[in-house]
């Protein structure tokens, strides 16, 4: 099996969403001792904002490419090959102002590529990378799951699950820490409710992963 596990948060070891993804790291290589590991820390390594340097050598504009060219096009090429032989991503998602960090946003804008992880053809867009499962670590400072309005108001897990479904992976796992700036008690319970998400996602998810490999 291999692993990608991806962080973004911004407030590093006070990172709820860090040590969710460390928490399920752990699990899935104690499952799966033989997994292999990559790790992307986006707070830390940031892709550059997707720019038209980073789409020039697709556009083909002139006959030979820029050196900004060059260089962005290898750091979308890492990134979707690197994403593309992943067979489970982690990926820690806070939630900063409704929505993901843009740190994560600019890893999700690299690997998002027509021909490599989507196609359009005559009958609409297909996703070219089925076969993973994506474990989302969701950190977030209130409630948003249990009313219409939280669900309404959130762009995070609801960005994560259209993005990704569009290029394919259509098994995302949540693991939700929420309401964490409510308070020591709800924090606490959120970590716990959280910890039992851990324990049945990654049951599951290295179950399956096995499974795929022998099939
Ligand atoms: C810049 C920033 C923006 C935030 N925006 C929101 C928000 O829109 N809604 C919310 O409920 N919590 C918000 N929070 C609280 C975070 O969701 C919460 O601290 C969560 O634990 C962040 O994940 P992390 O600890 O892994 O960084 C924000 C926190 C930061 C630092």
């Amino acid at each position: 099996m291999k692993l990608l596990h991806v962080d973004s948060s911004v407030l590093g070891a006070n990172s709820v969403s860090r040590q969710l993804t460390a928490e399920i790291v752990a699990q899935l290589r104690a499952a799966n001792p033989g997994a292999t590991v990559e790790y992307l820390d986006l707070a830390v390594d940031t892709p550059n904002h997707f720019s038209a340097d980073a789409l020039g050598i697709k556009f083909g504009q002139q006959a030979e490419p820029t050196e900004a060219q060059r260089r962005e096009n290898a750091v979308s090429e890492r990134l979707v090959s690197q994403f593309l032989a992943s067979d489970v991503i982690v990926v820690g998602a806070p939630l900063y102002n409704f929505t993901i960090p843009s740190q994560l946003k600019a890893w999700i804008d690299r690997i998002a590529q027509a021909g490599r992880t989507f196609k359009y053809t005559d009958k609409g867009a297909v996703g070219l990378a089925g076969d993973k499962t994506l474990i989302v670590a969701s950190s977030r400072g209130g409630i948003y799951s249990t009313s219409e309005m939280g669900q309404a108001m959130e762009h995070q897990e609801s960005y994560l699950k259209a993005v990704f479904g569009f290029m394919g992976v259509t098994d995302v796992r949540i693991v939700r820490a929420e309401g964490v700036a409510m308070g020591d008690a709800p924090k606490a319970a959120a970590l716990a409710a959280a910890h039992a998400d851990i324990l049945a996602v990654t049951a599951d998810a290295a179950n399956e992963a096995v499974a795929a490999q022998t099939a």
